[in-house]
Parts: C-alpha cells; structure tokens; sequence
C-alpha cells in the first residue's frame, strides 16, 4: 500500500479512523474523527468522504458519520461470529425465557470477551455489555470461561499483564485469577459476583469445540443477591445445544 508523507500506510489510516468508533461512540463529525485518528484534518476529511463514497461510512443530513450498512453487510458475510451466532441463538432464547434476565454470547477476541449478541426482557436488570462490546477476560464470567479453556500460551499473556480492576471486587491478583481459572475448569462454569458492578452477577458456561477449547461463552447477568443455580442449569443445557448445532453445521459444510 502506498504510504503518506508520514510513513503510514493507506490502510492503517483506514484502519484508525475505523476504529474511531465504539460501542458508546457511534456517531462523529469528520473533525472529531481526525483528531481521534491523529490525522491532519484535511487528511481526515479526504479519507473520511472515500469512504462515505464507498458505502463503508454513512453521512446523514447534519454531516455526522456513522458506520456503513456496507461495512457491516461486508462484515457479517460468511463470518465465523455470524455462524457461531446462529447456532446459538435458538438455545440463547429459550434461556432468556426461562430465566428472564439478560442472556449473552461471547467469543475470544484478541485478548479480550466480544460480545456477539445479548437478549434482554425490560425488566431484567444492570447490564453493561453490549453487541460488538468487549469485556477483558479476568473480570466477567464470559471471559473467565473464555479463559480458562483457552491455550496456557494466552492465560500466561493475559496474567501477565496488568489486570484492571471495573469495581471493587474484580480480581486484579495474578494468582487470584490463576486460582479462580482452575475453579472455573474444575466446575465448568464460572461465577464472577459483582466483578463488573456490584450491583449484578455474571455466570457463564463454555460452549467447547472438538480440542475442548471454549469456542463461546453463554452468561447470563443477575442481580447480584440472586441464586446462581437455574440459571447455570438452564446454561450447561443449551451450551449442549450450541455445541450439537455447531458440529451440525460443520457436517453440512
Ligand atoms: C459478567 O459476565 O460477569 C458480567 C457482564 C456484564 C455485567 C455484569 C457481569 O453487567
């Protein structure tokens, strides 16, 4: 790729005025965009109009960007979340019918839990996940269990970095996280009760594949006082479900 004055490539300028946009930020002005990007305005509005022309921004009548219809059409074709998605989706239903409260799937992402779909009734509780939002792995359950039944190359990368700390009971010790990883093994869930808010509970279960690696975590979030019990039930069943749907539709491949 052709680079600028400045020694970046084309397609690391793409790539940091794209990820300019979060769960939480999802609408900018081209200004906001360059300065967010490190770029010079001028470059910043240039890159930000071939991209509206592309499709892979969209620009609406006051001038704000937000991600394309495009770049998620692009995005979800054929992807391994989009499979992975739907073969949970049936499973991740009946549980949130069942157990009434937010019902999440998840799967490892460089370092980090991202969220690939949440349910939620009205009048279920705090939550602060959201679609294609990430959590770090030592804090919530999905990401304990993503964790725990990951590579010991990953857990030694994840624990040996700092582990920040969301609320007073997150656990930021190393050993701490290494002791709770080998709980999460030997039970096959994980419980993380108030490691995120301390108003609510994560519970999650893993979704395995072939080499018992977790190719998913399901969660449920709960009140924080609320027994865990039904809902893990209700979790290792339709991990069951997941696991049977993905091994499916790998055969049909
Ligand atoms: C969790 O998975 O542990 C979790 C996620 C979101 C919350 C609380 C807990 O808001």
């Amino acid at each position: 790729m052709a680079n600028s004055p400045s020694g970046d490539s084309v397609t690391d300028r793409l790539v940091r005025v794209l990820e300019t946009f979060t769960p939480t930020r999802t609408v900018q002005t081209a200004t906001e965009i360059g300065r967010r990007a490190g770029l010079p305005s001028s470059t910043a509005h240039r890159v930000v109009g071939e991209l509206v022309d592309a499709g892979l921004l969209d620009r609406d009548a006051e001038g704000r960007i937000r991600v394309g219809v495009r770049l998620w059409e692009l995005a979800t074709r054929s992807s391994l979340p989009l499979r992975v998605r739907q073969a949970a989706l049936p499973a991740m239903e009946r549980v949130q019918a069942r157990v009434r409260e937010h019902t999440q799937l998840a799967i490892l992402e460089q370092d980090e839990a991202l969220f690939l779909e949440r349910l939620s009734s009205p009048e279920a509780g705090a939550n602060i996940t959201r679609v294609a939002g990430r959590l770090p792995l030592h804090a919530s359950s999905s990401g304990l269990v993503l964790l725990a039944f990951a590579d010991a190359a990953l857990q030694e990368r994840v624990l040996s970095r700092p582990l920040r700390r969301l609320s007073p009971r997150t656990p930021t010790d190393p050993a701490a996280v290494r002791r709770k990883l080998a709980e999460v093994r030997r039970l096959g869930h994980a419980i993380a009760p108030g490691y995120i808010e301390e108003v609510s509970t994560g519970v999650a279960v893993p979704v395995r594949d072939d080499s018992g690696r977790a190719a998913a975590a399901l969660s449920v979030v709960l009140p924080v006082d609320a027994p865990p019990g039904p809902a893990l039930e209700e979790l290792h069943r339709a991990a069951r479900d997941v696991e049977r749907a993905l091994a499916g539709h790998d055969r049909r491949k």
